[in-house]
């Protein structure tokens, strides 16, 4: 993505080599500021305390936290433990324990004094993975609003709903939700976005208004409250989400409020769509209400707001009264049953069993097509 005319990934190795550089997401859209990873333990705490977050961006995270760690000290027992720490930064997103999983594999059949240099390039490999992923996820996405866009007239925008922010920020480039959307923008599609705002952490409002916004695509922040009453009115076409973590049955846990916009737009007979990288599905798991941990963060998160004041300052204000209580669940799971499809990279699928067999299936063939290929 294209900020100010400067190209921008979301992760990137320092010239000097030294450490990792990442955008400060706590800071956003007040302040655009970079943030400096020199260990494992700083990877850790920027993806706990969510200054990276999105499933995508934290499994490249984590990666790279674990390149760090090599270069200290690459023993096998240094090598699992930070595996495992940095695996439970976050315990919801797949993708977290998927990437990780896959470097130590790769580091495993490596000698230590390898596993640095190795693990560096792995995680390169695994962000230019990223981004051909979500591109692809684009142009599977781009064929569905494409459609929606031909039946409307021609000066009428397709308006999308999204919820949280599956956007760039939370990938290393494009998004999943939102790699259709400037898809279409960039090919001339008239689009217009309505971005929930996302409460507690307003991923909506901070996040995702603020990259639709540098990319120039029309777009409106709502309130999390009134996606039912636009769909009511007909003013959405589509919903697109994204997905913390897909199961077998096709349950797709995603940023809590979630499954009541699926709910309205069932209700409604809007088509909802869920864009996930294939990395974000979890085959060992089928029910995904009962079976997925759905993180809980702290009720500070509903507390404190923050914001910036008419003089320019950015301050953090107590919304609360003194003495209320305040719960935090992250995440909530909606049924297949509510999903229209799951776009991936490789192709749109249905979210059932049945469909996810199809997908396993493409899966399967799309790795034995990349083995063979060398
Ligand atoms: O808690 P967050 O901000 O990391 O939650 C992010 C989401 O729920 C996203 O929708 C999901 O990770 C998909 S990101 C492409």
């Amino acid at each position: 993505m294209k900020i100010a005319g400067q190209h921008y990934r979301t992760i990137w190795v320092e010239d000097d080599g030294d450490a990792i550089c990442v955008l400060d997401q706590t800071r956003f859209p007040h302040e655009f500021a970079t943030r400096r990873l020199r260990s494992w333990q700083e990877a850790a705490t920027a993806i706990s305390e969510m200054v990276v977050r999105g499933a995508p961006l934290i499994g490249v995270t984590a990666c790279y936290g674990i390149a760090l760690a090599m270069r200290e000290d690459p023993s096998d027992a240094n090598l699992h433990a930070v595996a495992r720490s940095l695996t439970d930064t976050r315990p919801t997103a797949i993708n977290l324990r998927w990437a990780v999983n896959r470097l130590v594999a790769r580091l495993e059949r490596c000698t230590p004094a390898e596993r640095a240099a190795a693990a560096f390039r792995e995680s390169a490999a695994l962000s230019d993975e990223d981004v051909a992923t979500n591109e692809a996820i684009g142009r599977e996405g781009l064929a569905l609003i494409s459609c929606i866009a031909a039946a409307k007239a021609p000066e009428q925008p397709v308006n999308v709903l999204t919820h949280c922010n599956a956007g760039w920020l939370a990938t290393v480039d494009w998004g999943t939700a939102t790699a259709p959307i400037y898809m279409a923008h960039d090919q001339g599609l008239p689009v217009h976005v309505f971005v929930d705002e996302t409460r507690p952490r307003n991923q909506g409002a901070y996040l995702t208004a603020w990259e639709l916004g540098r990319h120039g695509v029309p777009h409106t922040v709502v309130v999390d409250n009134a996606g039912g009453h636009l769909m009511q009115h007909g003013e959405v076409d589509l919903v697109i989400v994204g997905s913390d973590r897909t199961t077998a049955n096709g349950d797709v846990c995603n940023k809590i409020g979630t499954y009541l916009k699926a709910l309205a737009a069932h209700d409604n007979g809007v088509p909802f769509y869920v864009a996930l990288p294939t990395s974000t599905v979890d085959f060992e798991v089928a029910d995904g209400g009962r079976e997925i941990p759905s993180e809980e963060r702290s009720g500070a998160e509903i507390r404190y707001l923050n914001g910036r004041t008419a003089s320019g300052d950015v301050v953090r204000v107590d919304i609360l009264p003194e003495g209320s209580g305040a719960r935090n669940p992250a995440f909530d799971v909606t049924p297949a049953r509510l999903v229209t499809g799951l776009i991936t990279e490789l192709g749109v699928f249905e979210a059932s069993p049945a469909g996810m067999a199809r997908l396993r299936g493409a899966m399967a063939g799309a790795a034995s097509g990349l083995a063979a290929a060398g």
